[in-house]
C-alpha cells in the first residue's frame, strides 16, 4: 500500500510517500527565511507559500520516485492542530486528489504523527509514553495504540520551543532561536540556580513555561546587552562566553523541567517501559541525553527519531496515514480541519473487522 502524506500545518510545505511502512521519498520547502524577517510565522504568508509550493513539489516527488498518481493507494493529510489557512491549503489539495482518483483519505493528527514518526526507523510498541515538545505544543501522552492517545499533561501557556524562541529573540538571536541556543549552550557553563524550574512544585504533569520566560527576560534586561548580529547557526563561534552561559542555564532549566515531569509520568505508569521523544525540541542534545539517562535508569528504552524526522515533515504524516489506513481507517471527504486550540474529534471510520487492530 502506497500512502502520500501532505504536511502544511505551519511553515513547512512537505510531501512524502510511504510504501508498506517504509519511506520511499520526501520533499520539503521551508519558509523559515520568509518569516524570519518578521520574527515569527505570519499566517497569511504561510498559506500563500503552501499554495505556491504544493503543486511543483508533488510533481518533483512523483518524478523522483518514478511513480504515477494512479499508484497512490491512500492520501494522508495533516488536519490539525495548526494554522487554519495553512491546513486548509494542504487538506484541500489532498481531498481534491482523493476525490479525483477515487481513493481513500485519512486526516492525520499532526501531534500524533510527530510521535509515531519514529516507527519509520525503529519498532513501535504500545503502550508507550510520548513527550511531544515543539514550537506550539508540550504534551505528555499515554500512547495506547496508533489511534488512541491519552493526554496526561500539557502546557498551560507557552510551549517549550516557543520559550526558547522568545528568549532567543530577547537575546537578539535570529528566529527561531531554539537550535542556535542549543548550539551556544554546548559552549557555555550552566548555572543551576540562575533560572527556576517552573510549575514543578505541584502534583501534576502539566507545564507552564511563561514564568521561566519572564525570569529569563528580567535577568537579560538587568545583566545583558543585545547579542551581536554576527552570531548565527553558521557562526556560533562569534558568541561571547557570557551569552553561551546564559543559553546553557536556560537550556538546563527547560530540560530539567521536562525531565521532572517525565520522571513523574513514569512513576504513575509503571506498566510502561518505552518513552518516545518527538517534536522540534527533541533535536536538543541535552534533552536527548538526560531523558535517555532517566529511561535507562528504569531499565526502559527511549525512542527518538533522527533530527530530520523531529521537525515538521511529511514522512511522519504519510507513515501515520499508512498505519491508520492499514488498520482499515479512513475519513469521509467532508472531514473538518482543526486549528490550534481545538481538540481533534475521533471521527475516523473503520472497515468492519478492523477496529480491534487500530
Ligand atoms: O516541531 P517543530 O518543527 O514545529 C512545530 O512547532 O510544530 O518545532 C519547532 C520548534 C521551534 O520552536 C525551534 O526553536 C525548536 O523546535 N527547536 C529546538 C531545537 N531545534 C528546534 N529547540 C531547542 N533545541 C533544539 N536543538
Ligand atoms: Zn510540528
Amino acid at each position: 500500500m502506497i500512502c502520500l502524506g501532505v504536511e502544511t500545518s505551519c511553515d513547512e510545505t512537505a510531501l512524502a510517500l510511504v510504501r508498506d511502512g517504509s519511506l520511499v521519498d520526501s520533499v520539503l520547502a521551508t519558509q523559515v527565511d520568509v518569516h524570519a524577517l518578521f520574527g515569527g510565522v505570519v499566517p497569511e504568508l504561510a498559506s500563500r507559500e503552501h499554495y505556491r509550493f504544493l503543486g511543483p513539489l508533488f510533481d518533483a516527488l512523483m518524478q523522483r520516485a518514478g511513480l504515477k498518481t494512479q499508484d497512490i493507494d491512500v492520501y494522508a493529510v495533516s488536519r490539525g492542530p495548526g494554522l487554519l489557512g495553512s491546513l486548509l491549503v494542504g487538506v484541500a489539495f489532498g481531498k481534491a486528489l482523493a476525490l479525483a482518483m477515487e481513493k481513500p483519505i485519512v486526516g492525520v493528527n499532526h501531534l500524533h504523527a510527530h510521535l509515531l514518526a519514529v516507527g519509520l526507523e525503529k519498532k513501535l510498541c504500545f503502550p508507550s509514553l510520548g513527550l511531544l515538545v515543539s514550537g506550539g505544543h508540550t504534551h505528555i501522552y499515554r500512547m495506547v495504540s496508533p489511534r488512541h492517545f491519552e493526554v496526561l499533561g500539557r502546557t498551560l501557556d507557552d510551549a517549550a520551543g516557543e520559550a526558547f524562541d522568545k528568549v532567543g529573540k530577547i537575546l537578539g538571536l535570529p528566529y527561531p532561536g531554539g537550535r542556535l541556543m542549543d548550539l551556544l549552550a554546548r559552549r557555555g557553563t550552566a548555572h543551576e540556580k540562575l533560572f527556576p524550574r517552573p510549575y514543578t512544585d505541584n502534583n501534576n504533569l502539566d507545564f507552564s513555561f511563561s514564568g521561566l520566560k519572564t525570569a529569563a527576560s528580567a535577568y537579560i534586561a538587568a545583566h545583558w546587552k543585545h547579542a551581536s548580529p554576527l552570531v548565527s547557526l553558521e557562526h556560533p563561534e562569534q558568541a561571547p562566553q557570557d551569552l553561551c552561559d546564559v543559553c546553557a542555564s536556560f537550556n538546563l532549566a527547560v530540560v530539567d523541567t521536562l525531565c521532572i515531569k517525565m520522571s513523574r509520568a513514569l512513576d504513575r505508569n509503571p506498566d510502561i517501559g518505552t518513552v518516545i521523544l518527538a517534536g522540534g525540541v527533541a533535536a536538543n542534545r541535552l534533552l536527548r541525553q538526560r531523558l535517555q539517562d532517566l529511561v535507562l535508569s528504569r531499565n526502559g528504552q527511549l525512542l527518538t527519531p533522527t533530527p530530520e524526522l523531529c521537525t515538521d515533515n511529511a514522512a511522519m504524516v504519510a507513515y501515520t496515514g499508512w498505519l491508520l489506513a492499514h488498520a482499515g481507517g479512513q475519513h469521509p471527504l467532508d472531514f473538518e480541519v482543526i486549528p490550534r486550540g481545538r481538540s481533534l474529534p475521533d471521527d475516523m471510520l473503520y472497515r468492519e473487522g478492523n477496529l480491534a487492530s487500530a
